[in-house]
């Protein structure tokens, strides 16, 4: 038996059923598509979901240096890209990585593969049907329509909001205007269940209507995305916010990266979902006119294409706004043009309906490539025949388009975005990674003309100094890195920082209220700039801002350390962590008489005079949106307050802080986000030491076979972006590789071609 489980498939033999197929009672696809459609398509399934919603949270954890996790997974996926070319032109049929790894791992991996395909075509589709309803829905409220909160947003999203206490407005609307069935809440995402049929339907139909329908969203997500970033990168140099490019971490220190590299490597899961797309091409073997020569070029065409898009969008994104603004928000392209931040109305409102647009074709090529998968696995016995049957009028797999729309539909009523898009990304990134070895071992063929081939260069001797060319400089550059690499505890630096980032969540949820960003100066700068001696108060505003943030600091510092639980933590570990805490090394005097000491290096609070007040607050007035106006009075409460000499009113200030931030900050707070650190620790630990023992394997076994070097970096980049996924990422995807792995031994083990 065990010897069965790997049984491969005959190149030969797919390449030649396949045909016989077409000639005899026909396969039914017609071959209509040429290099521009596919890189066309390529482009439509790229370019969605990943850059109009998931780059939001991904650079809110890794800030401006993403651009630089873009690139490694650029360069993972061309490699990868060039590994699938070379299977696609070998192997011209339907069902892209599945079919690859029947012929080269054999048939447990193959349907290893197709199990998790499912992941990345159906799966991913979920989170691109759920950020096209948050876009819909947004467009819709523009134009005055507004779909109630309980009907457009995903129950389990509601239920985590609430338990979890988020302040997001549409989600505690959700949750407290949903009508009831017995005990259950309805809440459901409507918009994001009818696209779901509407696509089902339209992929239905047939190819060539979908063909024509997917080329012109294409030219048009693509016009808006270039406008983007026209439009964004020519305000972020017009309004010097370049240093938004270098901005300063929880330490204060100004950086690229200001999460370091760790920050950026968390961004994985949303950067890695923004490149998946690029291999859906392949499904399309069969429906293009000339496979070998067109599906490679399609592939890298649109990947480049792509590659350039993300780089500069990420630039303008994080040149924009700060890149702690994202947190929480899901259509960062549209947000960027907000009143406080560029500005710019017409372009949110252009934005959001591209958005829908990008959406539409990304989940109208998905729901095309699930069914042909799916043909190409029921074709070899490992799914009901069922599942081949063609439309005699419409020509599409039309039992399997029905399901797939079921597969996507059904779980968009009890799963969330966070989970179904880590869930994709790690199970695709899995895929890439048995792509890429499948490719290690194919025999090697001659060159035939037409057709592409992955160019030779032996890895003999290259891949190994390569692995250990890296080993040593990672040594010598980062001191510390085999040391922590080994670290299974939080060590000093690892507490030190999550005090700090506890401590700036809560400041950044007093400053919402209070401390007016620097884009928000600018945008009052920009209205008052016909008023006389407006440089002086934006300085005062400004300075001010500073010696508030300063007082925050303080007072949030202070109310950490003095928490029981953050001394139990400190003690348990047995470090010191006062050094984390320089505002308030002193416990004896009263807590204002440390603020103040601490403030003795800005210049003391500069009062607003009356006519300042006024001015301002006409000006602002006309904003439809008052909450710079809130703010700004705020503000000149905080100060008043802070320029008063009763004790009474200087509590009132700490009270309002406490209030606005700090006040829910419970002890408990400290230790879960220090179990949660750990875990991550733990993980990505163990998951960088297992990269670099395979490296190493890999590099040994390179030297007795003499592997092609393009697919064995590719196979290295792809195992390491998958580093980064988290713990509760690998669980539920081996429980998903569990599941799997039961049907194939009761169903398609038995039933399968090659056990006949
Ligand atoms: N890359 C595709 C998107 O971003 C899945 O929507």
């Amino acid at each position: 038996m065990f010897k069965s489980l790997f049984r491969t498939k005959n190149i030969d033999k797919i390449v030649a059923d396949a045909a016989a197929l077409e000639e005899g009672h026909g396969s039914g696809l017609t071959r209509v598509l040429t290099v521009r459609d596919l890189t066309f398509f390529g482009i439509a399934a790229i370019l969605g979901a990943g850059s109009f919603s998931s780059l939001g949270g991904a650079v809110f954890n890794g800030g401006p240096g993403v651009v630089i996790l873009f690139g490694i997974t650029a360069i993972a996926c061309a490699f990868t890209a060039f590994c699938y070319s070379e299977f696609a032109s070998r192997i011209p049929v339907a069902g892209s990585a599945y079919t690859y790894a029947y012929a080269s791992f054999g048939e447990l991996f193959a349907w290893i593969i197709g199990w998790a395909l499912i992941m990345e075509y159906s799966i991913g589709n979920i989170y691109v049907a759920y950020s096209w309803s948050d876009y819909f829905t947004s467009f819709l409220d523009k134009i005055n329509v507004h779909v109630p909160a309980w009907l457009s947003t995903s129950y389990m999203e509601a239920k985590h909001g609430v338990e979890g206490g988020s302040a997001n407005v549409d989600i505690n609307a959700a949750w407290n205007t949903a009508p009831m069935l017995g005990s259950l809440k309805i809440i459901l995402d409507l918009p994001a269940l009818i696209i779901n049929v509407l696509i089902t339907y339209l992929v239905y139909r047939g190819i060539k209507e979908s063909r024509n329908f997917s080329n012109i969203m294409v030219v048009l997500k693509m016009a808006v995305v270039c406008l983007v970033i026209l439009v964004g990168g020519y305000l972020v140099f017009s309004n010097g916010l370049t240093f938004n490019w270098q901005p300063a971490n929880d330490e204060g220190v100004k950086s690229f990266m200001p999460n370091g590299f760790g920050g950026v490597m968390m961004a994985v899961s949303g950067v890695f979902f923004a490149y998946i797309g690029f291999d859906a091409v392949s499904v399309l073997a069969e429906e293009s006119k000339n496979p070998q020569r067109d599906l490679p070029r399609g592939m890298i065409l649109s990947l480049v294409i792509c590659t350039v898009v993300y780089i500069l969008l990420t630039l303008v994104l994080t040149g924009a706004v700060n890149y702690r603004n994202f947190d929480g928000i899901g259509d960062p392209l549209a947000f960027i043009f907000e009143k406080q931040n560029l500005n710019v109305g017409w372009m949110q409102f252009l934005v959001a309906i591209c958005a829908v647009i990008a959406m539409t074709s990304v989940l109208l090529v998905f729901q095309m490539g699930q069914p042909r998968i799916w043909m190409s696995m029921s074709r070899d016995g490992l799914m009901p025949p069922v599942f081949q049957k063609i439309h005699p009028k419409y020509k599409t797999p039309s039992f399997a388009t029905i399901i797939t729309g079921l597969v996507v539909g059904i779980p968009i009523l009890f799963t969330d975005k966070t989970f179904v898009l880590d869930f994709t990304s790690i199970a695709t990134l899995f895929a890439f990674v048995l792509v890429c070895g499948g490719v290690l071992l194919l025999p090697r063929r001659d060159k035939e003309k037409g057709k592409f081939h992955i160019p030779f260069i032996n890895g003999q001797f290259i891949y190994p100094v390569i692995v250990l060319a890296a080993l040593l400089s990672i040594g010598l550059i980062f001191k510390d890195y085999f040391k922590e690499l080994f670290q299974f505890s939080l060590n000093e630096k690892d507490q030190t920082k999550i005090i700090k980032s506890l401590n700036n969540d809560a400041k950044a949820a007093f400053s919402e209220n209070y401390v007016l960003t620097s884009n928000e100066i600018n945008v009052i700068q920009k209205r008052l700039k016909n008023e006389n001696s407006t440089l002086d108060f934006i300085q005062k505003v400004d300075g001010n801002n500073k010696m508030l943030s300063v007082v925050i600091d303080s007072i949030g510092s202070r109310r950490i350390r003095e928490s029981e639980n953050y001394k139990k933590y400190s003690s348990s570990s047995g470090s010191k962590l006062i050094d984390s805490l320089p505002l308030l090394l002193n416990s004896n005097p009263t807590l204002f008489n440390e603020i103040f000491s601490s403030l003795s290096v800005y210049p003391p609070p500069q009062s607003i005079s009356n006519n300042e007040k006024i001015l301002i607050e006409k000006s602002l007035l006309n904003l439809e949106d008052s909450s710079l106006l809130k703010k700004f009075n705020n503000q000149i409460l905080a100060f008043e307050i802070l320029q008063g000499d009763t004790a009474i009113k200087k509590d009132t200030l700490i009270e309002a802080i406490l209030s606005n931030g700090y006040y829910g900050l419970k002890n408990s707070d400290l230790l879960d986000k220090a179990s949660a650190n750990l875990l991550i620790k733990k993980t990505q630990n163990s998951a960088t030491i297992i990269f670099w023992l395979i490296c190493i394997l890999l590099a040994l076994l390179t030297v007795i076979k003499k592997y092609s070097l393009i697919p064995l970096l590719g196979l290295t980049t792809c195992l390491y972006l998958l580093t980064g996924m988290t713990w509760a990422n690998w669980a539920w995807f081996l429980a998903w590789l569990t599941i799997g792995l039961v049907i194939y031994l009761l169903y398609g083990y038995k039933k399968s071609k090659l056990a006949l």
